[in-house]
C-alpha cells in the first residue's frame, strides 16, 4: 500500500523530538533519560562493584549486565509486572549492543549492572532504552571507545522511514521494522534486527538513513553529556 504522508507530518527521513538528559538518578553512579517522541526510557548505571554468585566471575575482565523493563503503565494496556520472554530477549540484545563500546579490562570479577527502565512506550523503546545506557555508563565514568546511538528503521506501505512510532509499526498497509544499534565513530554495527521482510536494496537504504539518524543522535548524546559537566552538576 502507497504511504505518501506520515502519520504525524515528519519527512521519512526524520525520526521525532529528542530530549536526552545526563544525571537523572542521584543514587545511580551514572544516569541518563532519552526521550525520543513518546517514547522514554531512563537508564541508570551501578558499579562496578564486586559479582555474585562468584561462579559468573570473569578473572580478565569485568562483565556488562542489562536489565530491560517496561512499566506497568508505560503503555495504554497494563503490562504484566515481571520479567517476559520480550523483556529478556531485550535485555540480552542491549547488552550485546553496549558490550563493544565498554572497556571492563580494569574490573576483573567485578560487574557494571545497566538498569534500562521503559517509563512511556509508543515504539523504539529497545534504541531508546540502548541510548540511555550508553549515555549512562559515560556518566558513570566507565572507560568507552564511543557512545552507541540507536534508531529503528523499516519500511511503512511502500516507504522507507526512520525512527516508526506505534502508528506505523501497526500500520494497516503492512510495516517492517529494523532497529539499529552504531558506534558512529567507526561506523560499526552493533545491533541490527529485522521484524518483518526487507529486500537487500531496502536494507542499504534503510541502513544509509539509519546511520544519519544516528550521527545525529551522537550529538544530542554528547551535548547532554556536556551540558552536565557545564552546570557543575
Ligand atoms: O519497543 P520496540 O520497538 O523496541 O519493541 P517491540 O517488541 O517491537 O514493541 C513495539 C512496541 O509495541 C513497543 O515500543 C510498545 O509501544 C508496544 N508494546 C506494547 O504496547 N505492549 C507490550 N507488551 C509490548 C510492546
Amino acid at each position: 500500500m502507497s504511504y505518501t504522508k506520515r502519520n504525524d507530518g515528519r519527512k521519512f527521513e526524520e525520526t521525532r523530538e529528542i530530549k536526552a538528559e545526563v544525571g537523572v538518578i542521584k543514587n545511580a553512579q551514572g544516569s541518563a533519560k532519552f526521550q525520543i517522541g513518546e517514547t522514554i526510557a531512563v537508564a541508570g548505571v551501578y558499579g562496578p562493584r564486586n559479582l555474585y554468585p562468584k561462579f559468573l566471575q570473569d578473572p580478565e575482565k569485568g562483565v556488562l549486565r542489562c536489565n530491560y523493563n517496561m512499566f506497568s503503565f508505560s503503555v495504554d494496556d497494563r503490562i504484566r509486572p515481571g520479567p517476559s520472554r520480550r523483556s529478556r530477549e531485550i535485555s540480552l540484545v542491549t547488552q550485546r549492543s553496549l558490550a563493544p563500546a565498554v572497556n571492563l579490562n580494569e574490573f576483573p570479577n567485578a560487574v557494571v549492572d545497566v538498569f534500562v527502565e521503559i517509563i512511556q512506550a509508543d515504539a523504539g523503546t529497545r534504541c531508546a532504552g540502548i541510548c540511555a545506557a550508553s549515555m549512562a555508563l559515560a556518566d558513570a565514568g566507565i572507560p568507552m571507545k564511543d557512545l552507541v546511538a540507536a534508531v529503528g528503521v523499516g519500511k511503512v506501505g511502500d516507504k522507507i522511514v526512520v525512527d516508526l512510532d506505534k502508528f506505523e509499526e501497526d500500520y494497516e498497509g503492512g510495516a517492517s521494522d529494523m532497529p539499529i544499534a552504531m558506534l558512529p565513530r567507526n561506523n560499526e554495527i552493533s545491533l541490527l534486527q529485522l521484524d518483518g521482510e526487507l529486500d537487500v536494496k531496502e536494507v542499504k537504504e534503510a541502513l544509509e538513513m539509519g546511520k544519519k539518524a544516528c550521527e545525529n543522535i551522537l550529538e544530542i548524546q554528547r551535548k547532554a553529556l556536556k551540558d552536565k559537566y557545564k552546570g557543575g552538576k
